[in-house]
């Protein structure tokens, strides 16, 4: 049956746009409309109010909890686990293994899930590293997102059937999850590698120290070009001088930052700071089996230790090149 309730008036769509561009950077133009109308619908329904105009008066009049429930509605929290197999594939078999033999005597590396949403992709991150780092390293991966529901889920650790159906191999879900109902629960083991937190990638990145890998995937499609390049910087300033940048797919730094170039290994590109050496040229352990595919589980570790196989082991090199992807000042 049709919605007889009043559609927003072009003032509040407007007010609703602007609001969520000053809280989270996220551009909205005229012709996501039907976008604002479809996110804001639940909330209208769950606040039990006669329709969206009473919802954005409560946000006008300064009702926080209102206004967060708007600006979280505009998220799209699409993720699942290791999103697009190639930049994990580069982190298992050239990323990793550089970082393992440049931090061989600090024996530790952070790495930043940066708009992190539920946290499949930290999670995915912290299997691999259980696969290529070798024991008795400190591993911390931090997971950032704007949306508190988000970070909640994250922490959680807890996935529906149909979550852990996406990308994530068989082999994967039997060593790893255990059931808890309907559901699937993350090993405590990975739940100790990571932490998750709220953060809005338009402010500045405070109390997060600095990285080795930073992932800023399928984000920066959400903001102006402007927005893009501030955060870019940012990014390096809280990046190792030889650290790495994951974009997603569809995204790039071509033309917009000066300071990031593109390196590409075996057909995936990361980005590397102005001076940073290249990447390994070194395959370490076998791929990752398809989605759904079986590979017998590792055999289970003691508690409290991590199921690591060792050193990276040399096995063939990877055809790499460099790009940049803008000009430094004063370059040609
Ligand atoms: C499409 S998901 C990407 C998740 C994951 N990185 C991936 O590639 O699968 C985008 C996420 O960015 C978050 N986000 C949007 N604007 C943000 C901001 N200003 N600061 C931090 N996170 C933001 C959203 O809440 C959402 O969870």
């Amino acid at each position: 049956m049709p919605d007889s309730r009043p559609a927003m008036s072009p003032a509040d769509a407007i007010w609703v746009r602007e609001l969520v561009r000053r809280r989270s950077a996220i551009v909205l133009d005229e012709s996501k409309q039907y976008l604002i109308d479809t996110r804001l619908a639940p909330i209208v329904r769950s606040e039990g109010l006669g329709g969206v105009g009473e919802l954005v008066a409560r946000a006008r009049a300064g009702d926080r909890r209102v206004v967060g429930l708007v600006v979280d509605a505009m998220t799209t929290n699409e993720t699942s686990w290791f999103r697009d197999n190639g930049p994990f594939e580069l982190l298992r078999t050239a990323v990793l293994p550089y970082l393992v033999r440049a931090r061989g005597s600090e024996r530790r590396l952070r790495i930043w899930s940066a708009a992190c949403s539920s946290g499949q992709e930290a999670y995915s991150v912290a299997m691999l590293c259980t696969e290529v780092v070798p024991p008795g390293w400190s591993v911390e991966i931090i997971g950032t997102d704007l949306s508190p529901a988000m970070v909640a889920r994250a922490r959680e650790g807890r996935f529906s059937q149909l979550e852990v159906n996406r990308g994530l191999p068989a082999s994967h879900l039997v060593r790893w999850f255990t059931r808890d109902g309907a559901h699937w629960r993350v090993a405590p083991e990975l739940q100790r590698m990571t932490s998750f937190r709220e953060g809005n990638l338009a402010e500045p990145f405070t109390d997060l120290g600095r990285f080795d890998v930073v992932l800023l995937r399928n984000v920066l499609i959400y903001f102006d070009g402007a927005t893009k390049v501030d955060i870019l910087r940012r990014v390096r300033g809280v990046t190792r001088p030889d650290g790495v940048l994951l974009l997603g797919a569809a995204e790039s730094a071509l033309g917009l930052d000066v300071g990031w170039n593109r390196e590409t290994v075996a057909g995936s590109s990361v980005l590397r700071q102005d001076g940073a050496p290249s990447l390994s040229t070194t395959r370490a352990v076998p791929s990752l089996p398809p989605a759904g595919g079986v590979r017998p589980p590792l055999p289970r570790q003691a508690p409290g230790t991590r199921p690591l196989v060792g050193a990276p082991k040399p096995v063939r090199p990877l055809p790499t090149t460099r790009t940049r992807t803008h000009l430094s000042p004063g370059g040609r």
